[in-house]
């Protein structure tokens, strides 16, 4: 059946690990691509967005292999890549395409990137605009702002670029493209976003400098390959805290959860709220902070305020923040999130609507939303738009909501954590 249907919990309780963190695979199979000779790559994450990344790459003639426990990557360096004989699909994965672009602008060869219809309506001028200055040969549909696009690189020159957005998907394409070009090429963020890139690829050999919003790389550096873990995926683990949050009685503990802080805005903002969270068994793994993280049910949440530099670092925790707002005292104001509105879906939009079904009180603008607190929420019919994040948040919905929840189009959602059905039916069983 093409829908999930939940119904009220009492309450949410259990220790697991956390699932994988996606972005953190992805870059393992890109650096590890570019990179001479052997990679591993432990706990990586077997959803559809890094899976286009593997494709993508043997595509590309990498020989890529998946033992069932790890990912084994044999690489050729930096310029081992050869010409793919046929359209690459990125599928659904933004990261995929972007991080992509740049590399392939740096290569002599001939490659048409595109994706799923979601994907084809994404902006790609914000990576287009810095790879053609570096002298990329790049042309896209809808007057180079959307996929398909396709690529013949070359030699690349260095440049220093403001970036009008804060994207990690945005500095990573133009920090990969600096591989390829002599000198030194610069990037300056608006805000800082995640920095998995920058932490990771120094550990194949990349020379990358970091100053503040500013991040540096030396063209022409040879990489070698290596070992990665990846932690979990902070973004997963999301749906599970905010679920505990919520739902009265709960005791969750999630283990091996990464705390980058460039990811964990949410935490922060959590706190802000009144929220029972506690991090301990701090660690490091393959250059990535990592914890155990323990919550329990809290019912006074208070609302906040969420600014426009708050919003890279609780990126991708949006929609779920939208249900944690729903329950909190007073009214939560989230602006400056225009990004948003090109993620997998509209973001702003899917949320307030489908929301506003179950009872909410939401007002839309431009670039965010506020919403008012202490609803109850009724049972609703939702869909999921495609959207994974839509997807998941609403099942949290679902679980405080009274009477049925029913989240429509499940079997089309790209679900970045394959694991989180199974997972809530344990917690709320
Ligand atoms: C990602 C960066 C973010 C995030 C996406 C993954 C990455 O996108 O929303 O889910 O892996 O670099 P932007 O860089 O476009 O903000």
């Amino acid at each position: 059946m093409d829908r999930i249907e939940l119904s009220k919990a009492k309450s949410f309780k259990g220790t697991f690990s956390a699932t994988p963190d996606k972005s953190i695979s992805h870059r393992s199979v890109i650096f590890s691509s570019l990179s001479k000779g052997k990679s591993v790559i432990k706990n990586f994450l077997r959803a559809e967005d890094p899976i286009s990344t593997i494709n993508a790459f043997r595509a590309l003639g990498v020989d890529i292999d998946d033992t069932g426990d790890d990912i084994i990557v044999n690489g050729n360096g930096i310029y081992g890549l050869k010409e793919p004989c046929n359209v690459i699909d990125c599928g659904n994965s933004g990261t995929t395409i972007r991080m992509l672009s740049g590399i392939l602008s740096g290569n002599t060869f001939f490659s048409v990137l595109t994706g799923d219809e979601s994907l084809r309506t994404r902006p790609m001028g914000r990576v287009i605009t810095p790879l053609r200055q570096m002298g990329a040969e790049i042309i896209a549909r809808g007057e180079n702002k959307y996929p398909p696009i396709a690529i013949k690189g070359g030699k690349l020159q260095p440049i220093k670029y403001a970036s009008p957005v804060a994207s990690a998907q945005v500095k990573s394409a133009i920090l990969l493209a600096g591989l390829y070009a002599d000198g030194e090429t610069e990037i300056i963020e608006p805000a800082k976003s995640r920095d998995h890139t920058e932490r990771m690829l120094p550990a194949f050999g990349a020379e990358i400098k970091v100053d503040g919003l500013r991040v540096k790389i030396r063209g022409g550096t040879e990489l070698k390959g290596t070992e990665v873990y990846v932690p979990g995926d902070f973004s997963s683990a999301a749906f599970f805290i905010i679920g505990a949050l919520l739902i009265k009685d709960s005791d969750i503990t999630i283990n091996g959860v990464g705390i980058n802080p460039t990811r964990t805005g949410l935490l922060s903002a959590l706190k802000e709220m009144g929220a029972d969270i506690e991090l301990y068994n701090i660690r490091n793994l393959s250059g990535e902070p990592v914890a155990d993280i323990h919550c329990k049910g809290s019912a006074d949440l208070k609302a906040i305020n969420i600014t426009k530099e708050k919003i890279p670092a609780l990126i991708d925790e949006f929609p779920v923040l939208c249900v944690a707002a729903t329950q909190a005292t007073g009214t939560t104001t989230i602006r400056g999130a225009e990004e948003l509105r090109v993620k997998e879906s509209d973001r702003i939009k899917t949320m307030a609507t489908e929301l506003k079904k179950m009872g909410a009180e939401i007002e839309e603008y431009d670039d965010g939303l506020s919403i008012r607190g202490k609803k109850e929420l009724k049972g609703a019919v939702i869909e999921s738009y495609r959207d994974h994040r839509i997807a998941m948040s609403m099942s949290i919905a679902g679980l405080i909501a009274d009477g049925i929840t029913t989240i429509k189009g499940i079997n089309s959602v790209n679900i970045s954590s394959p694991e989180f059905f199974k997972i809530l039916r344990r917690l709320t069983s």
